[in-house]
């Protein structure tokens, strides 16, 4: 059966780097109270010059040199993002253009931070369909754009940033010992909306909108939502959380990541962690941590790996994949 392999990764982050004390210059809150409730430390915060499209094509390129193709081997961009340049054109065919790219289809996939995961999902889809052979999945945010910089119960939680991999299709026996990608799981309920959005949009307010959240309201059920779909990706595969070389979540906050592994009873030691330094960067985190895993040596081929997300919506997912 045909598998989607990860042949490379690749991250960007902006040049800027804005630690817990400099906000408290600018906002009510201390270094104290962000590392207690979230565990975060530094976030990256974009220049006017860096933008979701920008960022979203140095990480591209990255992976691209790093899974030895170029652009002309790739057949499809997916970019997961909330934050695009422009309403419209999707910000993947700027990214597209960017990198000198005329051939194939590219667009932009919406499902906030679960955005990543549900980029990857489709990419298996198209690839296991034989509609693609390579496809280049980037998650890329720049979500210090969309947030209210009065709010002190949301601008210190977030940050900005793109990771990307490229996917191709190769011959799998179709065991769980195959490398590629295992099983996806993706899931949503719109009746959380109201708990996790932005203000505004093209056609209700015509403006861009700030991000607003019930902060207390979405970790109410962020563990339950996350648990149950990691337990739908072991049913599939008849893996468990032993099997789990490495676990990279969405990384939003420290208690969420924390709490859910030792529900599944996943090892503390297997636990990729980067929101102390990224913040929670929605539809990048989950490429930006494995750029961090590949870079420091812990991720190696024929590890298997378990991704996983959930944001506004609400959405969430999951992806067990042997790298
Ligand atoms: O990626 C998408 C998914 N999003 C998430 O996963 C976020 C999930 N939620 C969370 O991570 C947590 O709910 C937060 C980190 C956002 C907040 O933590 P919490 O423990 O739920 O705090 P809280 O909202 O209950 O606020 C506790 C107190 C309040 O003061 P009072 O009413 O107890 O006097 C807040 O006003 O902390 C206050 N507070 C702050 N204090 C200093 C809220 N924000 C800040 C701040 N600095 N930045």
């Amino acid at each position: 059966m045909i598998r989607s392999v990860i042949l490379g990764s690749g991250a960007a982050k902006p040049r800027n780097v804005v630690t817990n004390e400099m906000l408290a210059e600018k906002v009510d809150t201390t270094d104290e109270w962000i590392q207690q409730r979230t565990g975060i430390q530094q976030r990256y915060i974009a220049e006017q010059d860096e933008t979701t499209a920008s960022l979203g094509e140095a990480a591209a390129r990255v992976a691209l040199d790093d899974a030895g193709v170029t652009v002309d081997d790739i057949d499809m961009i997916i970019l997961a993002t909330s934050t695009p340049n422009n309403t419209f054109p999707a910000t993947a065919v700027d990214i597209q253009q960017r990198l000198g790219m005329k051939h194939g289809a590219a667009f932009d996939m919406q499902a906030v931070c679960s955005g990543f995961v549900y980029a990857v999902t489709t990419a298996d889809v198209y690839i296991k369909a034989g509609q693609a052979k390579r496809i280049l999945v980037i998650g890329a945010e720049t979500f210090s754009r969309i947030l209210d910089w009065e709010d002190r119960t949301t601008c210190v939680l977030f940050g900005d940033g793109a990771g990307a991999i490229v996917l191709e299709a190769q011959e799998g026996v179709g065991l769980s010992n195959d490398r590629g990608i295992l099983t996806s799981h993706l899931r949503s309920d719109g009746s959380h909306k109201e708990k996790l959005y932005v203000d505004g949009g093209p056609s209700t307010t015509q403006t861009v909108g700030h991000l607003r959240m019930q902060g207390k309201e979405v970790f109410k059920h962020a563990v339950a939502m996350i648990t149950d779909v990691i337990e739908d990706a072991f049913s599939a595969t008849g893996l468990s959380a032993d099997d789990i070389d490495w676990f990279i979540p969405h990384q939003a906050n420290r208690r969420i990541i924390d709490a859910s592994a030792k529900k599944l009873k996943i090892a503390s030691e297997k636990v990729v962690l980067t929101v102390n330094q990224h913040g929670n960067t929605s539809a990048a985190s989950i490429p930006l941590a494995i750029d961090v895993a590949r870079k420091d040596g812990r991720l190696k081929e024929g590890d298997l790996v378990l991704l996983e997300a959930m944001g506004g919506g609400f959405t969430w997912g999951a992806v067990l994949v042997r790298w």
